[in-house]
């Protein structure tokens, strides 16, 4: 069954939009990813696995998710590309956290500590726990204490295999990102145990445009500057520039001209995207550049070497390379308006 038909019917009746019915059905955007990462897993080839984000999802919201199984919801259609972006992200993600604990990543060090900022219910530091790897998730305090919850009650860590476990350390932290003073993000690191002397991973996934401007540049000066001891690495996804109205225009035809410029890029898809993050109470705030000098330029302001960067379009190459024939065609089924980042630290 087609999702957007159906629930459209029952749902325009109750929110204002047919566009707005997937913010009524879910709640937040990090409850929404347990389900859109893993949503190609049975459907698709090259899908990112993980059993353990089914796992969180059924345990948060089990009726949704009888329904959405029940039903067989076309999540795909909801955003098209959306699953897409998702899938490759994550996959991404798990193979520069696979890289960074083997000691494989350039320049090869083993890292000691992976941070992940803005984790919500991500299953990184389960899946890849590792002995001698601490792990440290921040988010907002009303996610993490429902974070903690959730991994008491699936007794998650019981789970995986004792030897693994047993030196398992993960850190879970309260804390508003990006609207603070940048010592509040080291204090709460350091108080609990992380070591700002040690090669770290930093994962930034899914968190940069929710932040305003000054917030994104406040978070990267201090990870860059007082948290990346050398050979350390950053991960991070973010909005085009050129996706976002920003700052306050003269007046209302100025305000339209900037927003059909940014339809014109970016398709009414887009339009609809924003549209849908507004109405979970999650507005898109900010962007970084895209274009990779611009880029470059940008990172290196926080002392961060810009050292790889794919587009959507790149992404699904790497990582879901069945969707290689329709990337040559006309419209291929992934958003073109984030982009990833990995960084390292400038004085290396
Ligand atoms: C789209 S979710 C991504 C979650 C996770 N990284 C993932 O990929 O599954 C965005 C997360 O950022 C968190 N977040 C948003 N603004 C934040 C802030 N100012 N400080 C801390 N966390 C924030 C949200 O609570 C949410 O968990």
């Amino acid at each position: 069954m087609g999702g957007d038909g159906f629930f459209t019917r029952i749902f325009s009746s109750l929110k204002n939009g047919g566009g707005r019915w997937w913010a009524s059905f879910f709640t937040h955007t990090n409850e929404d990813m347990l389900i859109l990462k893993t949503y190609n897993m049975d459907r698709e080839p090259n899908a990112h696995r993980d059993d353990l984000c089914l796992k969180f999802f059924s345990a948060l919201h089990p009726l949704k998710a009888k329904f959405i199984s029940l039903l067989n919801i076309d999540l795909g259609r909801t955003v098209p590309g959306g699953v897409n972006y998702l899938d490759a992200r994550a996959q991404c993600i798990d193979e520069v956290v696979l890289a960074a604990i083997g000691g494989s990543h350039p320049p090869s060090p083993r890292i000691q500590q992976i941070v992940v900022l803005g984790s919500g219910f991500c299953t990184v530091s389960i899946r890849h726990a590792t002995p001698g790897v601490r792990f440290f998730e921040v988010d907002l305090p009303s996610v993490i204490n429902r974070k903690k919850k959730l991994l008491r009650k699936l007794k998650v860590t019981r789970d995986q295999s004792e030897e693994r476990m047993a030196q398992h350390e993960l850190n879970l932290i309260p804390l508003v990102l990006g609207r603070k003073k940048t010592s509040d993000l080291v204090d709460a690191l350091v108080g609990t145990g992380f070591d700002p002397e040690v090669p770290s991973l930093f994962i930034v996934e899914g968190l940069l445009y929710y932040l305003p401007a000054q917030g994104v540049e406040e978070l990267l000066r201090t990870i860059g500057a007082r948290l990346m001891a050398p050979q350390s690495l950053l991960v991070l996804d973010f909005l085009h520039l050129d996706a976002v109205r920003e700052g306050t225009r003269r007046d209302n035809d100025q305000e339209q001209a900037v927003d059909a410029a940014i339809t014109e890029r970016y398709g009414t898809n887009y339009t609809r995207f924003k549209k849908l993050l507004a109405g979970k109470g999650e507005p898109l705030l900010s962007g970084i550049p895209a274009d990779e000098d611009a880029c470059r330029a940008f990172f290196r302001r926080f002392d961060l070497e810009l050292t790889e960067l794919m587009g959507g379009d790149d992404l699904a190459r790497r990582f879901l390379p069945h969707l290689v024939p329709c990337l040559e065609g006309q419209g291929c089924n992934m958003l073109p308006w984030f982009s990833l980042a990995k960084c390292g630290r400038i004085s290396e």
